[in-house]
């Protein structure tokens, strides 16, 4: 049995620089996400708490369960697998308490494990196709998504795709965030500004 649960969408985009695909994430990718996650760089700016490797498998057990109720694809550029992101229905109880139990919540969380990748704007294509999947094709009500205050580049790649800053959560102390932000995007507001990109 597959320890991560495929799905059959490859979402096509990017630029004339970087041709990107993502790819439905699968067991063929564990290579890459064995390396990734054994990276403490990664880590450091990955995750919130000071972890410096995980185990195959615990790599098998973060990807087999997020993959059970998320959308996971590897991130192509230019041919090459550097990094993998998801949407995913909202699973934390404080953020789903802020919203309407009937309202389709999720959240995009990503990595770009190869790391003389970052700051290219890579992310910020590759969320903007995660970010039209949502809302065209699976009829999201609301993206809410997470970054800590040190993160700045993943900061970044929430506004410069239109969110908007909604909550500044005071993180326990002592850890390297000491704020944790939430961006907010929401079916009305992708909508207005698709609207606004033909009109203009
Ligand atoms: C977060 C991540 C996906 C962002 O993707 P990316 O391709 O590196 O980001 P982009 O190049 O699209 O955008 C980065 C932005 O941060 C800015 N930036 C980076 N370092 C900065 C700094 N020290 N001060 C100010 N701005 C900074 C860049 O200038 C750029 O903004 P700009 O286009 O306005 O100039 C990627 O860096 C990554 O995977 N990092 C490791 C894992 C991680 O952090 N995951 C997210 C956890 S919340």
């Amino acid at each position: 049995m597959s320890i991560i649960q495929s799905h059959t969408v490859t979402l096509y985009g990017g630029n004339d620089e970087f041709k990107i695909i993502l790819r439905p994430l699968s067991d063929d990718y564990l290579p890459y996400l064995y390396r990734w996650n054994a990276d403490p760089e990664v880590l450091y700016w990955a995750e919130g708490d000071d972890v410096a490797a995980y185990t195959p498998e615990a790599v098998h057990q973060i990807y087999g369960s997020i993959s059970q109720n998320s959308f996971c694809f590897a991130v192509e550029v230019n041919g090459k697998t550097i990094g993998e992101c998801w949407l995913q229905k909202m699973n934390l109880p404080q953020v789903k308490a802020m919203y309407d139990e009937n309202l389709d919540v999720r959240r995009i969380d990503m990595c770009i494990g190869e790391k003389e990748y970052w700051g290219k704007g890579i992310g910020t294509l590759f969320v903007g196709m995660l970010v039209d999947f949502a809302f065209s094709k699976e009829k999201v009500d609301v993206l809410h998504c997470l970054c800590e205050d040190y993160n700045i580049r993943s900061r970044r790649v929430w506004e410069k795709n239109n969110f908007t800053l909604v909550l500044e959560e005071k993180l326990p102390q002592p850890q390297k965030g000491k704020i944790q932000y939430h961006w907010r995007l929401t079916k009305e507001e992708y909508e207005k500004q698709k609207k606004g990109n033909i009109c203009n």
